[in-house]
């Protein structure tokens, strides 16, 4: 349930909210939670690590502090829990990245034209911020931290036993088809993305060794054929990336890409039904406008109704990454 404000410091915390992530985009940055991940240590010794003055230093852990990234005790400084467990490198949930390549460098500046996006001047639609091989790779790459540990949950929440293909649309650095190619030996995956984005998915592909398994295409899923005979089509994130008349194209194509029996996963940021929320996909739903005039956002139910017109059978919603994303499964009758 949304809090409603009551309070002029509440409205405070979100409009001062920014300088607490760019504070946290800073720490990471100067790698300051690696620093102290191992011990505790003074302002004079986290200063002269990460060469930035003792004054200005000082200034930052006290941000850090207050916001709960870092423990002061009497003049040492720690990780917090949670800072330890995905800030620091090297932990195998680190999404330490994420935040600073893909949210600081990326997302970050293109919120800067939120109010032009609501009044329909969006100018940067994300085929055009991915033209930009660097760009591709940094969000690509960003994108792989963020997208592991979701994947791991999609594939518990999956039973793929007997499917052999898979079509990963807008797979992004290859995350899903990855870690579900990995769970279910019988299962080979074709990811479709922009070209400048499949070099990034080759690297990770390869780095996996499952290029045997894993078949790349560059192109555009709105314009290019996609191959069909698929068991399963996967498409994460990419609903919500699109205009709103592009929906029902990719979900038209989704079913011409099935095989009769075939499953459909759609994950994405969803609203509650009431679209009072999740404060967090709504939020990233703002992006999208700024993105394109065209786009919307939507709820689990608004796909579930799209789906059933079009003959799809055992629609089953539900959360994935806890208040933030959905899933939608649904089946190609046999
Ligand atoms: C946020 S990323 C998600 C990547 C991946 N599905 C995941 O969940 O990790 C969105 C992806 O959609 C891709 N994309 C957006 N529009 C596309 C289109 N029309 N055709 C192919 N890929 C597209 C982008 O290149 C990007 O890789």
């Amino acid at each position: 349930m949304p809090q409603e404000l009551t309070d002029v410091r509440q409205i405070s915390r979100i409009a001062y909210g920014f300088m607490g992530s760019k504070a946290l985009f800073a720490a990471l940055d100067l790698g300051l939670f690696d620093i102290i991940a191992a011990q505790p240590a003074t302002l004079d010794q986290i200063s002269e690590k990460t060469a930035v003055a003792k004054n200005r230093m000082a200034t930052l852990l006290s941000a850090l502090v207050a916001l709960g990234f870092l423990v002061r005790v009497e003049k040492s400084y720690t990780n917090a829990r949670a800072t330890q467990r995905y800030l620091v490198r090297g932990s195998d949930v680190f999404v330490g990245d994420y935040y600073r390549l893909q949210i600081d460098k990326l997302i970050f500046p293109s919120l800067l034209g939120l109010t032009d996006g609501l009044l329909g001047k969006a100018t940067q639609s994300m085929q055009q911020m991915l033209a930009d091989p660097d760009d591709a790779a940094l969000f690509s790459e960003a994108q792989h931290q963020g997208s592991m540990g979701p994947a791991v949950l999609l594939s518990r929440r999956l039973n793929l036993t007997g499917c052999t293909s898979l079509l990963d649309v807008a797979g992004g650095s290859g995350a899903f088809s990855i870690v579900l190619c990995r769970r279910y030996p019988g299962l080979s995956s074709i990811i479709l993305d922009f070209p400048s984005v499949i070099e990034v998915s080759r690297r990770y592909v390869e780095a996996s060794q499952l290029n045997s398994r894993i078949a790349l295409i560059g192109g555009d899923a709105l314009e290019d054929d996609w191959p069909d005979h698929q068991d399963v089509v996967l498409m994460s994130y990419l609903l919500s990336a699109v205009g709103e008349s592009s929906i029902p194209t990719l979900l038209d194509r989704a079913w011409h890409a099935l095989s009769p029996g075939g499953l459909l996963v759609l994950h994405d940021f969803m609203l509650d039904v009431n679209r009072d929320g999740p404060r967090e996909a709504a939020l990233w739903f703002l992006f999208y406008t700024v993105q394109r005039s065209d786009s919307s956002s939507f709820t689990a139910g608004d796909l579930v109704e799209q789906l059933d017109h079009r003959g799809f059978t055992e629609i089953n919603s539900d959360e994935l990454i806890p208040d933030l994303t959905g899933l939608v499964l649904a089946r190609k009758p046999a």
